[in-house]
């Protein structure tokens, strides 16, 4: 046990060659969308901003290590970036060289539920964690963050403080491209059957037109009712309790799923929502029914807790019969 961050150099790192979908993560391109998005950056910049700054912050999916850069130009003194892929930790020490604060940086190689807690500080000022994904909840370090949460000196100190998932049951397509418009329909039609797109989520999710989702939310073509949340001031923090929807008026032939957080416990007013134009990083989701709900029966969503690498799923029953097969995120 430690207190003192410098005790982590070198670096420990666990051997993510046996481990390929850590390196999941570990695309340029990826990391590079998320960069450029001014909406997510300007957001996680004045979030840190609320926090008062003090000795160590744990950036939690660090990725290029940025948001536990800023921290350290905001007057933290310390950063441990935690970052499972090992080519976006080598990538995360190129940018705390280039930017004189190697000294005060130390990376983990590792997903944070396979850090041994008992080499990270018992005291903590600050934890910031950007693993929001499409859906929330997308990455396996959700289930941990309550560990490092516990040791902050100010609870208040966690980035995002709390945020809700949401579903509204739509009787409309809400996207145009699907499994008989892409390259699926053609190894379809060359003979092969590839039942990926109905297993998940896509990576970059798949309703580009945020507007057309915010005007049916305000003018109630859409019904949006709250189906996993987070709050790192409650106990226990997240729940994933599924929920019971009413259908949408005239048949339902799938679901919206979208996400609104707050980033900072002392700026409860500001949202950060993939809504959000200007957030181009995350997108709603819309997942088709594999037949349209006619009837004006209760539509249950029902969350499923199943094994890494996928972490959660769920499907959604009507009547009791299932009308997606398991969606794993
Ligand atoms: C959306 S990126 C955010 C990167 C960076 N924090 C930023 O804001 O630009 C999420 C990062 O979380 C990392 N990650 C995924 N699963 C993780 C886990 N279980 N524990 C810790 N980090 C994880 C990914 O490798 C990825 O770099």
């Amino acid at each position: 046990m430690t207190d003192n961050p410098s005790d982590f150099a070198p670096d420990f790192r666990l051997d993510s060659s046996t481990k390929p979908s850590l390196e999941e993560y570990g695309r340029f391109q990826q990391h590079l969308v998320l960069l450029e998005d001014a909406g997510r950056i300007e957001r996680f910049r004045s979030a840190i901003d609320t926090v008062p700054a003090g000795d160590v912050v744990i950036d939690v999916g660090a990725g290029t290590g940025v948001l536990g850069l800023l921290s350290l130009i905001g007057g933290f003194q310390h950063a441990i970036l935690i970052e499972p892929s090992r080519k976006m930790s080598a990538y995360a020490r190129h940018l705390a060289a280039l930017n004189g604060l190697s000294d005060r940086v130390t990376i983990v190689t590792a997903r944070l539920e396979d850090v041994d807690f008992r080499l990270l500080p018992t005291s903590i000022d600050m934890v910031i964690s950007e693993t929001l994904s499409s859906v929330i909840f997308g990455f396996g370090s959700w289930d941990f963050m309550s560990t490092l949460v516990d040791r902050l000196r100010d609870p208040r100190n966690v980035i995002p403080s709390r945020g809700r998932l949401l579903v509204a049951p739509t009787s409309r397509r809400m996207a145009t491209r699907g499994p008989d418009s892409d390259g699926l329909s053609i190894l379809k039609s060359a003979g092969l059957t590839v039942d990926l797109f109905e297993r998940t989520f896509r990576s970059a999710g798949n309703i580009y037109d945020k507007a057309e989702v915010a005007l049916a939310l305000a003018n109630g073509t859409l019904q949006a009712a709250e189906l996993a949340s987070f709050d790192f001031g409650r106990n226990p923090p997240i729940m994933l309790d599924g929920v019971n929807l009413a259908p949408a008026p005239g048949g339902t032939v799938g679901i919206v799923l979208f996400w609104d957080v707050q980033l900072a416990a002392r700026a409860p007013d500001e949202q950060f929502t993939n809504l959000d134009p200007l957030v181009t990083s995350w997108y709603p989701y819309y997942i088709e029914f594999t037949q349209p709900i006619e009837t004006t029966a209760h539509i249950q969503l029902q969350l499923v807790a199943c094994d890494a690498p996928y972490t959660y799923a769920f499907r959604i029953l009507a009547d009791c019969e299932p009308v997606t097969n398991v969606l794993y995120w």
